[in-house]
């Protein structure tokens, strides 16, 4: 979503990727923020048992020595970009096994400076998947080149690896995936793929800070990888996002793009030769992301109980397609609780989560198809194109997922939806 973009969602924050349904009110954007709705319009037909406290879509967790902090760099004078963007931008690489990584205003801004630190321009393709958030079609028109979309895995959600290799062309010059939560792109097909092909990656990881591949974290290898600090994500800086790069000489280039093109010269003048953006995280922000960073472990750890829980107590037999089972020591962090309702339910999504949000419990979608959406369809897609993105698009329901929910919560979202599904 846009930055000016009004609040959705129940969480105090706008609702990053999804759009997101208050518990206690319409889809945000029409509904008042903090208004109270002690009367919902959602239809009652399905049966209201009681709704409980609103239960959020997401909700970040600041504690005290966190707010302290930020009120010590306000204190500071020092507010904007300064020691605290370095200290969160050399945490995230250590965390990325020493690779450099710096930190934006968000992960749009960061996918945005990738692209243009790959020189992606017009008279490019860069192949994406239609199953994503509107950050990777946008950031792709927006410098110019032409997004190629191609399908997902129905149950993973990753892109479809063999689509990419069937649309690539001579004016292919990069490929953007999204990770999703629960379920890694297989990056060995990928990076192997775009290696023999000479095309760059951009790992849209916005949603999997935490996941890992093969024992090491995303962002600790392959090429250019994206994250974002949004509330709604594993970690946050309220708004944020970060570049990881793939060596020095690319970082001191991120440093130029990210801050209006701006080259210092030898005798203190400044030169622009590349019309750059203003990307730069503010010290306030950067203060957040390092205490959030500590704190990623222990989100991680309640979110991957919360999903066992889902596992656990949601409704079997209901024909609902869930995100891939977690095993044992597979490493996946859970940004998200996706479920896909069955095209035989004789009852619209907007129904089913009217039903949830009568319960007080708020629900998102994750995502719309992008090849369908106004700027999508310029490029010439159709109903019909990429139908496990379309069947994601109509059918998807995000279930509320984060770190200050309780195993309660997670039984209470599986009993309503049991009730609504008839089980
Ligand atoms: C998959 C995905 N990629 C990218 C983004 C963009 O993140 P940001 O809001 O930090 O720009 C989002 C936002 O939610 C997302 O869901």
């Amino acid at each position: 979503m846009s930055a000016d973009e009004p609040p959705r969602g129940a969480s105090s924050a706008p609702a990053g990727g999804s759009e997101v349904r208050k518990p206690d009110g319409p889809p945000q954007g029409r509904a008042r923020e903090g208004e109270a709705r002690t009367s919902s319009t959602a239809p009652r037909a399905w049966g209201d048992h009681g709704s409980g406290p609103p239960l959020k879509f997401a909700s970040p967790l600041i504690d005290e020595a966190t707010i302290a902090g930020v009120a010590d760099v306000l204190r500071s004078g020092q507010i904007t970009s300064g020691p605290w963007v370095a200290r969160f931008e050399a945490g995230l690489s250590t965390f990325c096994e020493g690779r450099p990584v710096r930190v934006m205003t968000s992960a749009t801004a960061a996918v945005e400076v990738a692209l243009q630190l790959c020189g992606i321009g017009a008279g490019d393709e860069v192949i994406t998947c239609a199953q994503s958030f509107f950050t990777v079609q946008n950031m792709i028109v927006k410098c110019g080149a032409t997004p190629v979309f191609v399908d997902c895995d129905l149950v993973t959600r990753n892109i479809d690896l063999a689509q990419v290799s069937s649309r690539m062309g001579p004016r292919t010059r990069a490929i953007i995936p999204t990770h999703w939560p629960g379920s890694l792109v297989d990056m060995d097909a990928l990076h192997g793929l775009a290696r023999r092909h000479g095309l760059r990656v951009i790992e849209d990881a916005a949603l999997v800070i935490g996941s890992r591949y093969r024992g090491r974290p995303v962002g600790a290898i392959g090429d250019l990888v994206t994250f974002s600090f949004h509330p709604n994500k594993n970690m946050t800086s309220i708004e944020g996002g970060a570049l990881v790069c793939n060596d020095e000489r690319e970082a001191r280039r991120v440093d130029v793009l990210r801050f209006h093109g701006i080259e210092r010269l030898p005798d203190g003048t400044r030169d622009v030769a590349f019309p750059g953006g203003k990307f730069n995280l503010p010290d306030v922000n950067a203060r957040i992301g390092v205490e959030q960073l500590a704190r990623l472990p222990d989100f991680l750890a309640q979110r991957r109980n919360l999903v066992l829980r889902y596992f656990e107590r949601f409704p079997t037999n209901t024909g609902c397609v869930l995100p891939p089972r977690p095993a044992e020591g597979d490493g996946q962090s859970w940004n998200m609780f996706c479920i896909l309702l069955p095209d035989a339910l004789p009852m619209s999504r907007k129904a089913f989560r009217d039903a949830l949000e009568s319960r007080g419990i708020a629900t998102g979608v994750s995502y719309e198809a992008l090849h369908l959406s106004t700027l999508g369809r310029r490029y010439g897609y159709q109903r019909g194109d990429l139908p496990n993105t379309e069947r994601i698009a109509e059918r998807t329901v995000t279930l509320p997922l984060h770190a200050a929910m309780s195993v309660d919560d997670v039984d209470r979202v599986c009993d309503a939806c049991a009730q609504i599904l008839g089980r």
